[in-house]
């Protein structure tokens, strides 16, 4: 016998029929669990909102399964923005397009641009290709805390709000999606995430810019203190030894005068990809109230370490 509200599973044509009457199911991506809802659905965005209670300025991304699906939604694509698309989707990246009037106003916050993405998770794959309409997904978690990277981080926060949780394990890559916008000439990463800045620059033969969390962001989601977990996280600090309420997040190598319990490693072997997966989970780890700070190490800054870092940075707050 659970004590939990929402059931948990992998019941693809359950959680297709709750979506297809307005309902919220949480779904597996590779990045981290999303709040889905239809998103041609006002109503059901609307209690999307309400179950993570964020604030109506803050816009929704637009999932699909499939690049055909894109001409349905957007208009005007950029050239550089399909072309990442067709090298990156499905993936850990969400580009901005100027939107079609069959997306309500709601879902981008009244902008007239859409996020969109294609998640690279069977499961959500799945569930998409039984749906005639796409899913908008925030992070699975209550406004402004951590993302979730399992069901189980999802159901600790959201049971009761929403209506069934797709389990599809340990979210493989751990980092929200990279997002990119392209306004102006030069593209533009609106929010470091699970795909590197380098393979963007890489694919599309030039600098992009990009910008870093702030306190007066372009994006919501860059807002400094966005991911914040309930205990204090400070970067890079001197270890206090002689205290046992302090946990350590390190990169690579564990402090030797600490014990285990007190202490995350997110790569023993100093893989950033490694460490992407562990980070949300080890935030979480240290909010079990025996802790009452953090000191967190910054990991390389390339690749996925500037995501990483940025993240440290906004727990840091
Ligand atoms: O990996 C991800 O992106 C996950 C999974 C579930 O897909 N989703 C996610 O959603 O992280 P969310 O809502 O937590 O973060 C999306 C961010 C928002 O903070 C918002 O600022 C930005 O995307 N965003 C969405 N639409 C936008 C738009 N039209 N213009 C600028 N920023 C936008
Ligand atoms: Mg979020």
């Amino acid at each position: 016998m659970s004590d939990f509200l929402t059931p948990l599973g992998t019941n693809i044509d359950l959680a297709a029929d709750l979506l297809r009457n307005g309902k919220l199911v949480a779904i597996p991506t590779e990045t981290v669990y999303g709040l889905a809802g239809n998103a041609l659905d006002t109503a059901a965005v609307a209690s999307i909102f309400a179950a993570k209670a964020r604030p109506a300025f803050d816009p929704l991304i637009v999932h699909i399964s499939n690049i055909a699906q894109l001409p349905m939604y957007v208009q005007d694509a950029p050239e550089k923005a399909l072309r990442l698309a067709a090298l990156f989707w499905p993936g850990p990246l969400t580009l901005l397009f100027k939107k079609k009037a069959i997306i309500p106003d709601l879902v981008t916050s009244g902008h007239e641009t859409v996020a969109v993405r294609i998640p690279n998770h069977p499961l959500t794959l799945a569930l998409l290709n039984l749906i005639d309409f796409p899913l908008s997904a925030p992070s699975a978690n209550p406004f402004g805390y951590v993302s979730p990277t399992t069901a189980q981080h999802v159901r600790n926060q959201l049971d009761g709000k929403l209506d069934y949780i797709l389990d599809g394990g340990p979210c493989s890559v751990g980092l929200e999606s990279t997002i990119v916008s392209f306004e102006h000439a030069t593209p533009k990463v609106l929010r470091l995430g699970g795909l590197s800045l380098e393979a963007i620059e890489d694919a599309l033969g030039e600098k992009v810019t990009h910008q870093l969390s702030s306190s007066s962001p372009q994006a919501p989601g860059m807002l400094v203190s966005h991911y914040n977990p309930r205990k204090k996280v400070v970067l890079d600090a001197a270890p206090e030894t002689d205290s046992t309420h302090i946990g350590y997040i390190r990169f690579a190598a564990p402090l030797a005068h600490v014990p285990a319990d007190r202490q995350v490693v997110l790569s023993p072997s100093g893989n950033l990809f490694e460490a992407a997966q562990n980070l949300f989970a080890a935030l979480r780890f240290f909010d079990s109230n025996r802790f009452e700070k953090v000191i967190a190490q910054r990991v390389p800054n390339e690749g996925l370490g500037r995501a990483i870092n940025d993240r440290l940075a906004r727990a840091a707050g």
